[in-house]
């Protein structure tokens, strides 16, 4: 029996890659000169906010400091808000990357509960504020959130940011998957938008293309830094001198974002089209598992029935079905799961997911 592997997240691994990035990079002017800047070069910058204007989001360039991947932007944050007893709060389920993360930067990982409902997964409030009112000194939030998929609500971001400014705690919200809903008919229209504009808390919006144009190989992403004006512009200042410590975006990176990101819809669009299909193909599978309204990013996270080891699952369903997907465990999810990349080819997912909803059938 072939081999299905569902875990593939890497887009260059899966064929959604740029046809004419070797000539767009060999056209790249201003390569061979270095003129550093601490935040990024003021062009690069600007084509950021031009993103986030397109959006209808504010998030000035000034305000705005790019960084070699969300996972080193993440590391300047966790070094920027240090101070006494460390804490911060990451969603549970979560992607594993975090907990390495926090603990590498000398910081305590707390969690606090995302909870499926019938409209899909959301924050408990109570969770969060136990965590806050402990002591936490920032929160990070994923928007949508990997891997449930989840978008925040209005509601949610609101009561977030008013929950982090009274606990005299920064919010860190991850957006990198924030150009991808999963279904492109109606139930996807009308994802909220996150919403910066006045928060009363320090604000720290993450995103970068190794997502958003499926580029993790030209290694950029950025930080914009928001909230209370006094708080903010400080809290930049401090990230540009750190970041001119590391200066660690490469020239011709940065010299090709805006043109990248201008012309971002047809690698957006390939990558919408086969969230779409995928999504699809995992409801005719698995009917149960209908996409709720509001949902994106690159990951699905299959529920199992209650008491299933999620590892021993995935071993069976690699050994009888030769079929890969990543115990759920790996995301520290509460109860047993599965989850699979909805960015693998249309063909192997097809045939995965129906594999894998034969095996669970028992299960779930
Ligand atoms: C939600 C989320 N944020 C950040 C990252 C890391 O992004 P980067 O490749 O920019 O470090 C990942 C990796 O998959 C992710 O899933």
């Amino acid at each position: 029996m072939e081999l299905l592997d569902l875990t593939l997240a890497n887009p260059t691994e899966v064929g959604l890659t740029w046809p004419d990035l070797f000539r767009r990079l060999a056209a790249c002017e201003g390569v061979s000169s270095y003129d550093p800047s601490p935040g990024g070069q003021p062009s690069a910058r600007e084509a950021v906010e031009a993103y986030y204007r397109d959006r209808r989001l504010d998030a000035p360039a000034n305000r705005t400091l790019l960084t070699a991947s969300t996972s080193e932007a993440y590391g300047w944050l966790l070094m920027l808000l240090s101070g006494s007893g460390n804490r911060v709060l990451l969603p549970r389920p979560g992607y594993p990357l975090y907990g390495d993360i926090t603990r590498f930067g000398g910081w305590d990982a707390g969690s606090y509960r995302l909870q499926p409902t019938a409209e899909g997964w959301r924050l408990d409030r109570q969770d969060i504020a136990r965590g806050l009112a402990a002591g936490a000194r920032a929160l990070v939030a994923i928007h949508p959130h990997n891997p449930t998929g989840a978008f925040l609500t209005a509601a949610d971001q609101r009561w977030l940011q008013n929950a982090c400014a009274e606990a005299g705690a920064a919010l860190i919200v991850d957006e990198v998957f924030a150009d991808f809903a999963w279904r492109s008919d109606s139930s996807a229209a009308g994802a909220p938008e996150f919403c910066y504009h006045d928060s009363p808390a320090l604000l720290f919006v993450l995103g970068g293309i190794s997502k958003t144009l499926a580029l993790p190989q030209l290694k950029c992403s950025w930080i914009v830094t928001l909230g209370p004006e006094r708080v903010a512009a400080r809290a930049q200042q401090h990230l540009e001198y750190l970041a001119d410590t590391y200066l660690s975006v490469a020239t011709p990176t940065q010299a090709l974002l805006p043109e990248l990101l201008a012309d971002r819809s047809a690698i957006q669009g390939r990558i919408r089209g086969r969230l779409d299909t995928n999504t699809r193909a995992l409801e005719v599978a698995w009917p149960s598992l209908a996409a709720p309204p509001h949902s994106g990013g690159w990951w699905r996270l299959c529920p199992l029935r209650p008491g299933v080891d999620d590892e021993s699952f995935a071993l069976a369903l690699l050994r009888q079905r030769s079929t890969l997907v990543h115990p759920g465990y790996l995301f520290d999810a509460a109860e047993p799961a599965v989850a699979v990349s909805l960015i693998t080819p249309e063909e192997t997912f097809s045939a995965g997911v129906t594999r894998l909803a034969d095996m669970a059938y028992p299960f779930c």
